[in-house]
C-alpha cells in the first residue's frame, strides 16, 4: 500500500497546478472575424508592441480594398493569461482610421476568441458634421489555422 504523505500531495499539486490554469492566449497569428475580415499579427515584442496587416471584407470607401497596416500593444501577460490589447488600423485605401480594443478570451472548448470593440473615424469637411464621423461596433475574431493569407 502506497502512503500519500503531505509532502507527496504537495509535490503532485505543484506539478499539476500549472495545467489547471486557463490556456495562455497568444495574439500572434492569423485571425478572421464575424464579418469575414482577416488579420495577421506578427511576433509580439518584449514591450508588448506588435504590428501586422488587416484585410477588411467590408468598406464604406469607394476605393478598392487593400491590406492595411496595424500597430498595437498588448498588456503585460505575466499575471494574466487572457491578454488585453489595443491596435490601430490605418486604412491605406480610405481616409479613415479604426481603433480596436479587446481581450483574448478562451471559451469552454478551449478556443481563443478576440472579443473586440472598435471606433471607426471617417473624414468630415466641416465641424458641423463631426457628430456623424465616428462609428462604433464589435467584432469577434477566431484563429485561422494553417491558412495562407
Ligand atoms: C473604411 O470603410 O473607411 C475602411 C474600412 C473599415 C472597415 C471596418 S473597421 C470595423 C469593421 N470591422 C471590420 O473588419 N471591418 C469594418
Amino acid at each position: 500500500m502506497v502512503q500519500v504523505t503531505p509532502f507527496l500531495l504537495l509535490l503532485c499539486l505543484a506539478l499539476v497546478a500549472p495545467g489547471l490554469s486557463s490556456t495562455k492566449c497568444v495574439l500572434t497569428g492569423k485571425w478572421i472575424n464575424d464579418l469575414g475580415s482577416n488579420m495577421v499579427i506578427e511576433a509580439v515584442n518584449k514591450d508588448g508592441s506588435f504590428k501586422g496587416t488587416y484585410n477588411t471584407s467590408v468598406s464604406d470607401s469607394p476605393h478598392e480594398i487593400k491590406k492595411s497596416p496595424l500597430l498595437g500593444y498588448q498588456q503585460d501577460t505575466s499575471q494574466n493569461d487572457q491578454t488585453i490589447f489595443g491596435f490601430t488600423v490605418n486604412w491605406t485605401f480610405s481616409d479613415s482610421i479604426t481603433v480596436f480594443t479587446g481581450q483574448c478570451l478562451v471559451d469552454e472548448n478551449g478556443k481563443e476568441l478576440l472579443k473586440t470593440m472598435w471606433l471607426l473615424r471617417s473624414h468630415v469637411d466641416d465641424i458641423q458634421n463631426d457628430w456623424k464621423a465616428t462609428r462604433v461596433g464589435t467584432n469577434v475574431f477566431e484563429r485561422i489555422e494553417d491558412q495562407e493569407d
